[in-house]
């Protein structure tokens, strides 16, 4: 609804190429999102979009990240604080919701988002079909990166490691959990590949639904969790001067010294201070 209206409020006053008088009675993010509209310029032919104004403001250095604000310097500690956070932020709708980035065995990255369904020391875990594009990559190449941005918060958190499957059992107990429609959805759905058209899909959950009526709904053996075993976890938060807060952990290597800059962490991890 509030893309809709600001759609509709931006035409309007781009037609009258001024700022609405209530602007200023707008809290601070909705005056971004003004600010943000009206910096936007578009060529008459309308396919080029000149976006160079298109900025935001993030945090002031009065609420910068230090180090000495870490609850941890176990990082999947430091992650549990700040993902807590996020879910408790209201204008976060899905604070689990992440971009999962792999890549073919030549390389080639994708991206998408998945919803992250767990996470402890051993990793994070999320769940999609083997069969899909991603399960496809991650056959050949199994390491990902994962990126939640919260808005809200001006706090990215960027994670890479190497992925396996979970045990058939845990991905049974959790498939068996989600509500039976979404069940039966992933019977349904041969994830990432053609189909003819919607009502293909239409009929098959149809029949699905009545062949399941009584029963429960075996999970394919194409669909299960995955695990990415981190050995990287950056926090980042956005500062409007562009000074950001990086703070990047990475596993200590067997027999590796600290660099100049690393600091020793908890729980077999270091962490250091990159340059935004
Ligand atoms: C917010 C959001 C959450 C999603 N969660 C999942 C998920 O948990 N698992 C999944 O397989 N796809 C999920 N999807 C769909 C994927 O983004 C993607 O379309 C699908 O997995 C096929 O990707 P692939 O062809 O690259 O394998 C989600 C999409 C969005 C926008």
């Amino acid at each position: 609804m509030r893309r809709i209206l600001s759609a509709k409020l931006l035409n309007h006053f781009s037609l009258l190429g001024k700022t609405s008088p209530s602007q200023h009675c707008l809290p601070a993010w909705k005056q971004n999102t003004f600010a943000l509209n009206f910096c936007r310029k578009s060529t008459t032919d309308g396919t080029t979009m000149d976006l160079s104004n298109m900025r935001k403001k993030y945090k002031g250095d009065a609420e910068c990240f230090e180090e000495s604000q870490l609850v941890s310097f176990d990082p999947i500690k430091q992650f549990g604080n700040w993902f807590d956070e996020a879910t408790k932020c209201p204008e976060i709708g899905e604070a689990n919701a992440m971009c999962l980035a792999t890549a073919n065995r030549d390389g080639r990255p994708s991206a998408r988002m998945v919803l992250l369904k767990g996470y402890s020391n051993e990793g994070f875990r999320f769940f999609s079909n083997y069969e899909s594009r991603k399960g496809t990559e991650l056959e050949s190449n199994p390491n990902a990166c994962l990126v939640f941005y919260w808005e809200p918060l001006n706090r990215q958190i960027r994670i890479e490691g190497s992925v396996e499957r979970i045990p058939f059992q845990s991905s049974c107990d959790y498939f068996h959990s989600r509500p039976k429609s979404s069940q039966i959805g992933a019977v349904v759905s041969r994830q990432s590949t053609p189909v003819p058209n919607r009502d293909y899909l239409r009929q098959k959950n149809a029949e699905l639904e009545e062949k399941y009526k009584d029963k429960e709904v075996p999970m394919p053996d194409y669909w299960g969790g995955y695990l990415v075993k981190p050995h990287l976890i950056e926090f980042w938060q956005g500062q409007t001067n562009r000074l950001h807060d990086r703070i990047v952990f990475t596993r200590m290597k067997e027999g590796e010294k600290l660099g100049e800059f690393q600091h020793e962490g908890e729980a077999g991890w270091v962490y250091q201070r990159l340059a935004p």
